[in-house]
């Protein structure tokens, strides 16, 4: 086995303020200019769960969710008669916005892309409407588009019947529910010539964890929303199941060797499944309460036990 220390040894976190939890690094920084500041070759895989629609964690809307005071940020309406938790309105995004998503997503891939070594995987959270856009600008950026990972979950979007015409069509939903998150899978491309082995070999990159001897890792992954529990550590609008995520980080690390970054880091809950498994990870998240609440919530969650229904190797 290849050296952990080695891999660690990079001051990843440059000249950013930053925190050492445990195996892992937490920095208070944004990440294009980060990942730009990185040297080429320096990361070994990517789990991330990005702002979908860019514009919802821009400082103003932050706020703006803070105060009550609308934004991007809206109440759904209640369900099952319990009140609902803002949720940012995609299907708002103007023209321009769904633009200014695209670029910013090609800027993030060119870096991405800069930072891993090759055969490095990245896995990016997303949303079913948001989806093909920023999974487009992450090819045109230079990530290899791998697939879709599906996380089944019910996301309480969708399935509304026409808006102030709910009598007139109640036989109509202008969107399906939604109950799946869809999660793209990129890879930085493997160098001219080289196979998936030559790759494991040279970068430690390439391929992915499997889940066991018997089995492969699937691409459909059955899942939760993010419990109460969890929710009770980290107070972050987007705060992703330990349970889920602790299941991608270890595929992310095909020989359980190097280093994974979360670019979007929020509360931590990427690290903290790294941190629960064992694997050595970095966490890059620009907003500073965030930062700041990461250094709590990391071990908190860490120590969260989580029942799987099948045994990782
Ligand atoms: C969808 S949330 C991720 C939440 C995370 N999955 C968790 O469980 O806490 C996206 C995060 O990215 C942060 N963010 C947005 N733009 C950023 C940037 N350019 N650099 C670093 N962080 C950024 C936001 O402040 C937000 O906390």
């Amino acid at each position: 086995m290849r050296s952990q220390s080695a891999t660690h040894s990079f001051n990843f976190a440059l000249d950013y303020a930053s925190t050492t939890i445990g195996k892992s690094v937490v920095i208070h920084a944004d990440c294009l200019e980060w990942l730009g500041r990185l040297p080429e070759n320096s990361l070994h895989a990517i789990v991330t769960d990005p702002p979908y629609g860019v514009k919802e964690y821009a400082f103003d809307q932050i706020e703006k969710r803070a105060n009550g005071n609308g934004g991007v940020w809206r109440i759904p309406p209640a369900f099952d008669g319990s009140q609902r938790a803002p949720l940012p309105r995609f299907t708002a995004l103007t023209h321009k916005e769904r633009e200014a998503l695209s670029r910013f997503f090609l800027e993030w891939s060119k870096l991405a892309v800069h930072a891993l070594r090759p055969g490095g995987h990245v896995f990016i959270a997303s949303n079913a409407f948001l989806s093909q856009p920023v999974f487009s600008a992450l090819v045109a950026g230079g990530l290899e588009f791998r697939g879709e990972l599906i996380r089944l979950v019910r996301t309480f979007r969708g399935g509304d019947r026409p808006k102030n015409a709910e009598d007139e069509f109640p036989g109509v939903c202008s969107l399906p529910r939604g109950c799946y998150e869809p999660w793209g899978i990129f890879r930085k491309p493997l160098p001219p010539g080289m196979k998936v082995s030559d790759c494991l070999r040279e970068y430690q990159t390439g391929g992915l964890r499997r889940v066991n001897d018997d089995q492969p890792f699937n691409d459909v992954i059955p899942s939760e929303r993010t419990p109460q529990r969890e929710r009770d550590i980290a107070d972050h609008p987007s705060l992703k199941p330990q349970s889920f995520l602790r299941q991608i980080v270890r595929a992310a690390l095909p020989l359980r060797e190097g280093v994974i970054a979360d670019t979007f880091m929020g509360a931590g809950s990427t690290i903290a499944a790294a941190e629960a498994s064992g694997l050595l990870s970095i966490g890059v998240e620009r907003f500073a309460d965030y930062y700041e609440l990461s250094k709590t919530a990391i071990p908190k969650l860490a120590r969260v036990p989580v029942t799987l229904s099948f045994d990782l190797d």
